[in-house]
């Protein structure tokens, strides 16, 4: 079975809980759970399938010289990371009432550093369920990624995260 690895960050918070919820789709022992804090890109490297779990945090937030997040420090490795021949799929947390006319950008945002990277990006889906104005995450009538709005539709994120784990491991080749 190919190697896969669920990259994600920040921990403890909705994340953190929705990375472990892929992972327990997924089953036991068929994925490893890697918090980016601290950790080298080239991790990356060791996998064949990857997924990526972020929060959208806004973009002065994300660009921000004072108080780097994790995903900071993980990014700013990446240009030396080979994703050639990988499938990554990104999971975004997401706030779609606060935050309308940036919903879940993080997904258009890794989209833009991995795809260069190589990386085949899969796991994109259609917008029906979700309110919002607009989203950096949603090109071509799809999100690049899954949302998950933690803040506004907790009682959703199960089901969306299960349906979105059956479509990867289909692109995954499970
Ligand atoms: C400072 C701040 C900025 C945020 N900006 C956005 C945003 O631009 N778009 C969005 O969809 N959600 C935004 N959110 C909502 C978070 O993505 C959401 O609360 C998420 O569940 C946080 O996950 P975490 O606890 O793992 O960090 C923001 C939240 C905070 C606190």
């Amino acid at each position: 079975m190919a190697k896969t690895g669920i990259f994600y960050g920040p921990e403890k918070g909705s994340v953190d809980r929705v990375a472990h919820m892929v992972a327990k789709e997924f089953g036991e022992g068929n994925v490893d759970l890697i918090s980016v804090k601290g950790k080298d890109p080239k991790l990356m490297e060791n996998y064949d399938k990857i997924i990526i779990g972020v929060s959208t945090l806004g973009m002065s937030n994300w660009n921000s010289e004072v108080g780097e997040n994790d995903w900071d420090t993980f990014s700013s490795g990446l240009d030396k990371v080979n994703l050639q021949g990988k499938d990554v799929a990104v999971v975004s947390l997401g706030d779609q009432v606060t935050y309308p006319e940036h919903f879940v950008d993080a997904l258009g945002w890794m989209y833009d550093k991995l795809k260069p990277l190589g990386a085949n990006m899969v796991g994109f889906v259609d917008a029906e369920g979700y309110e919002f104005e607009d989203s950096e995450g949603f090109r071509d009538g799809k999100f690049l990624g899954l949302p998950v709005d933690e803040d506004t539709e907790p009682e959703r994120t199960e089901e969306r995260v299960s349906s979105w784990v059956k479509m990867l491991k289909n692109d995954f080749g499970f």
